[in-house]
């Protein structure tokens, strides 16, 4: 039996995402990993308690998110009907769809008909009427944009999502988008993109300053860089980590000498700062007016409270961003 936290509002803080009236937390929580039939339930279970304890408010999934495909959506359902029940209003849930999810030709991509079907999935996975926001996973060079766009409109207009966001489309579809959205009245709620201390690709493309232009909130997804920007890998690598017990997406030939070397200096700089590399990390892109929030991943609800320390971080001085940035030119 699940109490929540009475003090769960006390210390997250809330940031208003783009033009909209909502308000997302600085910290979310994503379930690409750690929400799969691979990882023990009740561990699951234990990290959507402690985020929403903590004042976590925003879940962030995908249709294809697990492993196998659909698994975290089943799992969060469960956990919503066990202990959330009475919390549905506390929260906003995100999903998306776009990314391989089921056999055949409608099985992936941005069509109407892929769109529409995977939603109607996803909700009944996440056991839910509604999703707060649903987001076309990725640009989809093949199907016109007015279709996909007015797919996210119309689900909208159905009341099977409250708002729709982009998530890795590029710069010139993104603006499209963002046009379109808005002259059918269901203006983009956000974009999602990577954005961390290794990747700065939204602040040199234009993607962030783009989204905020347009009245968007940006959400940074892998902002720890999926753990390389903490002190995981500093003496080689645990046994229990992404790289040695899920290499899909993070492999050991990521820790290059030079990626070691980047990871040692800036761990320095956040020693000197007085807080772990991870609270840096993850202060550093919430430092970017235009960031709503960021999407931490967590193996255990010791790193997540270990990672909300970060809303305690100190504000960065020029020096410190002038160091941080030689050390990754
Ligand atoms: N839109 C997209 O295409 C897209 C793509 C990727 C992700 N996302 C979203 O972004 C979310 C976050 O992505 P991510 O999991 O890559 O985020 P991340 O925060 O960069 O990495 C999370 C991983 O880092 C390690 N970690 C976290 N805190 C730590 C700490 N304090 N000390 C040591 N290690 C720590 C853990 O890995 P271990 O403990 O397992 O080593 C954890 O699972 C996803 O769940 C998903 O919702 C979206």
């Amino acid at each position: 039996m699940y109490t929540a936290n009475p003090s769960r509002y006390t210390h997250m803080q809330y940031r208003r995402c783009g033009r909209s009236g909502v308000l997302l937390p600085a910290l979310s929580l994503g379930f690409w990993h750690n929400f799969g039939c691979v990882t023990p339930e009740e561990q699951s279970r234990a990290i959507v308690r402690a985020a929403f304890d903590a004042g976590i408010t925003h879940f962030d999934l995908a249709n294809n998110y697990g492993p196998e495909p659909g698994a975290a959506e089943e799992r969060l359902g469960k956990f919503l009907q066990d202990d959330f029940a009475s919390h549905r209003d506390e929260l906003f849930i995100a999903t998306k769809a776009a990314y391989d999810m089921w056999e055949g030709p409608y099985g992936s991509w941005a069509s109407r008909k892929h769109l529409m079907a995977s939603l109607d999935q996803s909700l009944r996975r996440l056991r839910l009427d509604y999703v707060d926001l649903f987001y076309c996973h990725r640009y989809d060079p093949e199907t016109p944009l007015n279709e996909t766009l007015q797919a996210l409109v119309d689900i909208v207009r159905q009341g099977k999502a409250l708002y729709v966001g982009l998530s890795r489309w590029p710069m010139e579809a993104a603006r499209f988008g963002y046009d379109y959205l808005c002259q059918h009245d269901v203006p983009c709620l956000i974009y999602q993109g990577r954005l961390n201390l290794f990747d700065q690709a939204p602040k040199t493309d234009g993607i962030l300053q783009a989204a905020a232009t347009a009245g968007a909130g940006f959400i940074s997804f892998s902002p720890l860089a999926q753990g390389l920007l903490t002190d995981r890998y500093l003496n080689g690598i645990p046994s229990d980590s992404r790289i040695a017990h899920d290499p899909r997406f993070l492999k050991a030939e990521a820790l290059t000498p030079q990626t070691m070397e980047r990871i040692r200096a800036l761990n320095k700089i956040a020693t000197a700062r007085g807080e772990s590399l991870a609270s840096t990390a993850l202060a550093w892109i919430l430092h970017h007016k235009e960031v709503t929030s960021v999407i931490i991943g967590a193996s255990s609800p010791e790193q997540l409270h270990k990672n909300l320390a970060c809303l305690q971080s100190p504000d960065f001085s020029d020096e410190e961003l002038a160091a941080i940035a030689a050390i990754l030119t």
